[in-house]
């Protein structure tokens, strides 16, 4: 299905490659705004295979450039976030949020650079409690933000959480788009029989081997996994792919308050950073806990991460506490008994554990892979493709600069009468959909 040359294709996010040059032309998420203070402690982070340095200036504004100074490449994280920019502790030259160089006080003659040296600084953006940074060939022009609604909507519930994830981020990004695992991975331990089915999430547990559909769209690709439900009825759960690595699941609930959305994003080539954010119970949805007919909740399932502290190492943030080192926390006594799947505690830690398992970058040229996988399969071509047009013709998806196709784009489910077209019942839904709040525009 694919070659060990696409696998690396798919997977290497570094400058000059295939994936990593496509990349670039999105925005990308690099951390929460909480996380840059103004006049605050300069924060390593590390995006596509890039050292970068982010801060706050007094205004507030952002700054994402390359650690590097670029009079003598000391680092900037070294460096005090002081009035206005960020000076290099190494000769004292001075930079603003867009890289301008403010001040080089070690030369003896200073009208002979008027000016300065510029750091080389990325364009950057806040929305939703989120920043973005632009890698991309239009530095003086990007494109605009996707108008993904668990991002631009409005609401003080909106649940952002962060973790890294030791994997490649198209490994990471497949879990979210290999939907049959979920009946085993996450609710294998569940008794479908003892059951309350008046959540359609339940037939998740109840039908282990669903129908996919999946068809390309203007933003990327989507899948709808369709079981039988009650009686004439059928249960349709739709995700939705975005380029570059954007995941609408189906987590929110019904797909009209659905609001949410992951991004998957590569740190390196062997570490990715979730950004997972639910902005559906402000919508009037929001996952509902599993329950069984006599009204208790089924456990283990939504358990959040605990995290390691944060250290300023590139990769020293949203750390799990839980990982490889112990297994985990695997109970093979909880998973021998049949009470959960896997004997791991949460979908997080679950999804976490079973896609380190594969190695750093999975070797897909051993796979095998089955009717079950065929958004997988559809996705990794439609993103290979895309990202070769870019290569060869320069020519890049249509979303780039129609951020309005995100708004289509929804992970939820519905019950639908038995026979409805899977897609013919997704568009009624978006048809029916009103008050989409407009965004903001992003900020210089
Ligand atoms: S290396 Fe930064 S000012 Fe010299
Ligand atoms: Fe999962």
């Amino acid at each position: 299905m694919i070659t060990a040359e696409e696998n690396i294709d798919l997977c290497s996010v570094g400058r000059g490659t295939l994936m990593g040059e496509f990349f670039r032309q999105f925005w990308v998420p690099v951390c929460l705004s909480s996380e840059l203070v103004a006049d605050g402690d300069p924060v390593r982070l590390m995006i596509l295979g890039e050292k970068l340095v982010g801060f706050r200036d007094t205004e507030g504004r952002v700054g994402i450039m390359d650690h590097r100074c670029p009079h003598r490449c000391a680092s900037l994280f070294f460096g005090r976030n002081e009035q206005g920019g960020i000076r290099c502790a190494y000769h004292g030259w001075k930079f603003d949020v867009t890289g301008k160089c403010l001040d080089q006080p070690n030369l003896e003659d200073k009208t002979k650079y008027p000016a300065g040296t510029p750091a080389y600084a990325y364009k950057t953006c806040e929305s939703g409690g989120l920043v973005f940074a632009y890698f991309g060939e239009r530095q003086d022009n990007p494109p605009p933000l996707p108008e993904i609604n668990a991002i631009m909507g409005e609401g003080d519930e909106r649940n952002i959480a962060l973790t890294h994830r030791d994997c490649n981020y198209m490994q990471a990004l497949e879990g979210d788009i290999d939907t049959s695992h979920l009946g085993f991975l996450h609710v294998g331990g569940v008794d479908g029989e003892r059951l309350d089915l008046s959540d359609p999430e339940a037939f998740t547990v109840t039908e282990k081997a669903p129908k996919i559909n999946v068809t390309e769209t203007n933003f990327g690709t989507m899948y709808s996994a369709q079981r039988n439900a009650y009686e004439g009825t059928e249960h349709q759960r739709y995700a939705c792919y975005l380029f570059p690595f954007w995941v609408t699941y189906p987590g929110g609930g019904g797909l009209e308050e659905s609001k949410t959305v992951n991004a998957w994003v590569p740190i390196d080539d062997e570490s990715t950073m979730i950004f997972n954010i639910d902005l559906s119970r402000a919508a009037g949805g929001g996952k509902k806990a599993l329950k069984y007919k006599d009204g208790t909740p089924v456990e283990g399932l939504a358990r959040p991460l605990e995290y390691l502290p944060t250290t300023t190492d590139w990769k020293g943030r949203w750390r799990p506490v839980k990982d490889a080192t112990n297994d985990y926390g695997i109970d093979r006594e909880w998973q021998r008994s049949g009470g959960s799947y896997t004997g791991i505690v949460g979908i997080p830690l679950q999804d976490q554990a079973i896609q380190e398992s594969m190695g750093h970058v999975v070797d897909r040229t051993l796979e095998h892979l089955a009717a079950s996988d065929r958004m997988v399969v559809l996705t990794r071509r439609v993103m290979l493709d895309a990202a070769l047009a870019w290569r060869d013709e320069k020519m890049l998806p249509e979303f780039v600069d129609r951020p309005e196709y995100a708004r289509e784009a929804r992970g939820g489910d519905m019950i639908v009468p038995k026979g409805t077209d899977w897609l013919e019942g997704y568009e009624e839904v978006m048809a029916r959909i009103k008050g989409y709040v407009a965004p903001k525009e992003p900020a210089e």
